[in-house]
């Protein structure tokens, strides 16, 4: 196994997509991928459960030999990414933060929506990030309850993306930010639902981006794997993987923390 692996975790399959961009980037990195689907959906848990089990798994993934980690959860990143830098001082976290910068950039109204989930909204790096880049723009928070679920079980999101967009286009917004890592999967659908008038911003190509500055050519030497971890069923996993990604990876399950 790599001791210089990169890590990257989520409640489930919604970091699949950053891992995605990042292999496009870093083709001879070596990844360690954990869902952490015995405990998702991360979204509607209280901060403190939530900074918990992103403790547990980073420790998880140093001790695999992950000396970067990214926080592909923008929950997770709420609840955690701070608190993780100060425990863990040593190592790189990439985390994710809701694209308010480049919606407030984009916007021609004045008004960008963001979709995320409660504990997203809930976490004092929502309130900075609007604070640093909002600069007089409105920014109009909408909590979607249920999506990120029906995203990791494979059922309809078609009514819950209706009814969540149908609210920020009520407010004005012509600028929607995906604020879960989830959702890039459904993408599409949302820029159907929200019409050609409105730009949608998926944060995840960025997010690799900064985690190809940070890693800084170390990865020329790796060996290009991917290990896929679950802290639920691996078979489940292994069949969302193909579902999502149309190739079926093989998961090993693990126990992390309690
Ligand atoms: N993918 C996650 C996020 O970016 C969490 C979704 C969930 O587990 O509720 O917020």
């Amino acid at each position: 196994m790599s001791t210089d692996s990169i890590g990257i975790f989520d409640s489930g399959v919604g970091g699949l997509g950053v891992l995605s961009e990042v292999r496009e980037r870093l083709s001879e990195a070596d990844l360690v991928y954990v869902a952490d689907q015995a405990f998702a959906p991360y979204g509607e848990r209280d901060l403190a459960s939530v900074r918990k089990r992103a403790f547990a798994i980073a420790a998880y993934l140093l001790d695999a030999g992950s000396t970067t980690i990214v926080v592909a959860c923008n929950s997770a990143s709420a609840a955690a990414l701070h608190e993780l830098r100060k425990r863990f001082p040593n190592v790189q976290f990439v985390g994710m933060e809701p694209a308010v910068k480049p919606a407030v950039d984009a916007t021609r109204r004045g008004t960008i929506g963001v979709l995320a989930t409660e504990a997203t909204f809930q976490g004092a790096l929502f309130a900075s990030v609007v604070d640093r880049h909002a600069n007089g723009i409105a920014v109009v928070p909408r909590a979607c309850p249920g999506l990120a679920a029906a995203i990791e079980d494979g059922t309809d999101p078609g009514e819950l993306i209706d009814r969540y967009t149908a609210d920020l286009l009520d407010e004005g917004a012509d600028t929607i930010v995906l604020g879960c890592t989830h959702y890039s999967f459904v993408a599409d659908r949302i820029r159907r639902a929200v019409g050609d008038g409105v730009h949608v911003i998926d944060p995840a190509p960025a997010v690799a981006l900064q985690v190809e500055r940070v890693r800084a050519g170390r990865d020329a030497g790796g060996t290009g794997s991917t290990l896929y971890v679950t802290t639920g069923q691996p078979e489940r996993f292994e069949d969302q993987i193909q579902r999502l990604t149309g190739i079926r990876r093989p998961a090993v399950g693990v126990a992390i923390g309690t």
